[in-house]
């Protein structure tokens, strides 16, 4: 597994104008880019019962005297593709990264923005004027185009008018597009949330798209309060010595509204609270249990890394740290789960995080190392990291 890096691509400008502001293409940001999976890849993955894919199809009218255009709409898993793959159609399939391990490096490609914040990697396939049709995402989004060509139209934000073609398919009822472009294998558009869009396949194509997560207050608190209720922690109860009488058993009072708001805020800014909050920035909604994985000890890991074998990380492990930790020991959390390691390992951990494929321990030279193989080997039998064939 190689890492790839993006070409024709400044970083510290994207970053500054464009990064949640304004769309853009980056041409040939992956030269002679080859297709990590194809069609018939994609098809398998559909027809799973645990992955999230859906076919959007639309058909044209025939004749001069129909009228319009018919949308539909089959969600995953899709047993008859040939009634599903009518007209001009696209097949998408989310998470991807989490199936089919060499997608990963595509993901791994825009490390330059934290894991906390990435979603998943969906991945379609079109026909020639293929599409799901102008429509608005909330998550930021860096769509690849593999193989074939596809136009993109990229919009101003605006207040947009939505419609549904199809009850399950919301778009928007036109735009003007600021950006027009027929995009090419290993060209790259960025598209910010709430900017209008619509990709059309010009001929079969892929596409790969990197999207991101942002929490709303909603999908925050109810995760943080999900973390809080399995910590057992936070049982400081409301008091009210010298409760102010009332006129009305039904009044709440505002200060005693305040107070409650003031127990709960006083959860949310103790430094407990930072760990659970990172707990739940762990983990991702998608995943599935893990499957039974193998046992390794820890000289077992010790002699693969010997022998020159190197060790693949899974998409869903994204290793979650807090700056300023002040304890002995590094904290770290996958996917909900806390780790807490004694320190001399964290800078080995930290290389091992950020990579796809791992092979730097070629020989225990010191503590720190032994330390590390300890905790790798227990990361390795939890099925975070795998051997390379
Ligand atoms: C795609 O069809 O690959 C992307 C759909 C979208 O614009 O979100
Ligand atoms: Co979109």
């Amino acid at each position: 597994m190689t890492q790839i890096k993006l070409q024709n691509f400044d970083l510290d400008y994207f970053l500054k104008h464009h990064w949640q502001q304004q769309p853009c293409v980056i041409k040939q940001a992956l030269p002679d880019f080859v297709d990590p999976i194809d069609e018939h890849d994609l098809a398998g993955l559909a027809s799973e019962p645990d992955i999230d894919s859906r076919i959007v199809s639309r058909q044209r009218a025939k004749q001069e005297n129909q009228q319009g255009e018919q949308w539909q709409v089959s969600h995953g898993p899709i047993e008859d593709f040939a009634s599903s793959c009518q007209g001009d159609w696209t097949l998408l399939v989310q998470a991807v990264d989490q199936h089919i391990p060499d997608t990963l490096p595509l993901v791994s490609l825009f490390n330059f923005l934290p894991y906390w914040r990435i979603d998943d990697l969906m991945v379609s396939y079109s026909v020639a004027n293929g599409g799901v049709g102008p429509h608005l995402d909330q998550y930021d989004v860096f769509i690849i185009q593999g193989k074939g060509k596809r136009r993109w139209q990229v919009g101003d934000q605006g207040n947009y008018q939505d419609i549904f073609p199809h009850p399950q398919l919301r778009q928007i009822s036109g735009f003007k597009p600021q950006i027009d472009e027929v995009l090419e294998p290993g060209d790259i558009i960025y598209i910010p949330p709430g900017f209008p869009h619509n990709g059309v396949a010009l001929e079969e194509c892929l596409n790969y798209s990197i999207g991101f997560r942002a929490p709303n207050q909603n999908e925050l608190l109810s995760n943080l309060s999900d973390a809080v209720q399995e910590s057992e922690q936070f049982k400081q109860r409301y008091s009210d010595a010298n409760i102010p009488s009332r006129q009305h058993p039904s009044l709440v009072l505002n200060s005693e509204i305040q107070s409650l708001k003031q127990l709960m805020i006083a959860m949310i800014e103790s430094p407990q609270s930072d760990q659970l909050l990172l707990q739940s920035l762990s983990q991702t909604t998608a995943v599935e249990p893990m499957d039974a994985v193998d046992h390794y000890t820890e000289q077992q890991i010790i002699e693969a890394f010997q022998q020159g074998h190197s060790f693949l990380r899974m998409s869903e492990a994204k290793a979650l740290f807090q700056e300023q930790q002040s304890s002995d020991n590094f904290i770290f959390y996958i996917q909900g789960q806390q780790f807490c390691v004694p320190m001399i390992a964290k800078e080995s951990l930290l290389q091992l995080f950020a990579v796809d494929e791992f092979n730097d321990l070629n020989t225990i030279k010191n503590q720190a190392d032994l330390e590390f193989a300890k905790i790798f080997t227990i990361l390795i039998n939890a099925g975070y990291w795998y051997l390379a064939e």
